[in-house]
């Protein structure tokens, strides 16, 4: 077997002295989809946190690996340079800076880390033309502030776009619940299945059955207070729908036979 894209050992986490992750393991082999559902509050978008390295997240015991190499010690750069992208369930706003000169910067920045030469300007912008019209993206957006004003549909857009020009190796989705029409969840979908391929991964933590429809997933895996209780094929989003996560909270007692299943 090759090596997973992802591995998620026994995975530890506090957050301000308080436990959140009590233990995850996962793997997310190479080109699969992989979705994470589960109730408010059971550690969703902490673990998206702890795989990418934000301050206050400490890990206290466990792995994550990268394509088979340690990320924990690395810092969000160096991980984002190693093929990591991270699309957070609240995007932040840059006020002052415009979205194309982020993209720019955030392509460079990856460039850079990994010894290649910058893009000049008239480069980026035709790698900018052909991603937006590949994925249908208004390149009026890229001259406004990042995320500044936009509506939940544009910072989907601008994040899908930001993923289509990084080309990362590994991608996590954190989406939330409210803010999303259907448009949106068009435009997440189907960027995230243009860029599916055998040598892409991608976790999406979702609470819309409706979004597993669109990206349908290799896996789905039921989070409950800080671990993964259950995992199966895309089948089990409908259980989830049907029962609802209380039917889960039972097994959660016994992990070990639920997260290996
Ligand atoms: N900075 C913090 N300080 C204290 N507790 C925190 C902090 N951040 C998160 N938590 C707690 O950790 C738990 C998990 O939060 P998290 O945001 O990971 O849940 P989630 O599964 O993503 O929920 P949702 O579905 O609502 O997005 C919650 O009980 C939350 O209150
Ligand atoms: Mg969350």
């Amino acid at each position: 077997m090759s090596t997973p894209m992802l591995e998620i050992r026994n995975l530890r986490v506090q957050v301000e002295e308080k436990e959140i992750l009590k233990g995850v393991d996962l793997v997310v082999p190479r080109g699969e989809v992989h979705a994470i559902m589960g109730r408010n509050g059971s550690g969703k978008s902490t673990l998206s946190y702890a795989i990418a390295g934000r301050d206050g997240y400490e890990i206290t015991d466990g792995d994550v690996l990268l394509d088979g190499v340690s990320i924990t010690e690395m810092s969000p750069d160096e991980r984002a340079a190693a093929g990591l992208f991270l699309a957070f369930q609240y995007p932040i706003e840059i006020p002052g800076v415009a979205t194309m000169t982020f993209l720019k910067a955030a392509m460079n920045a990856q460039r850079k880390a990994r010894g290649e030469e910058e893009l000049t300007t008239p480069q980026f912008m035709k790698e900018v033309r052909s991603a937006s019209e590949n994925l249908s993206v208004n390149r009026e957006i890229l001259k406004r502030s990042l995320n500044v004003g936009f509506s939940g549909g544009e910072k989907k857009r601008a994040e899908v776009l930001q993923m289509a020009l990084l080309q990362p190796k590994m991608c996590v989705m954190d989406e939330t619940d409210s803010g999303l029409d259907i448009d949106a969840l068009k435009v997440v979908s189907e960027g995230v299945n243009k860029m599916r391929d055998g040598g892409r991964s991608m976790l999406v933590i979702t609470h819309y059955q409706r979004l597993l429809e669109y990206i349908v997933p290799d896996r789905v895996h039921v989070f409950s207070d800080g671990r993964i209780v259950k995992s199966g094929g895309k089948e089990l989003a409908l259980e989830l729908e049907s029962k609802g996560y209380s039917s889960f909270d039972k097994v959660a007692g016994s992990v070990a036979d639920g997260a290996a299943a």
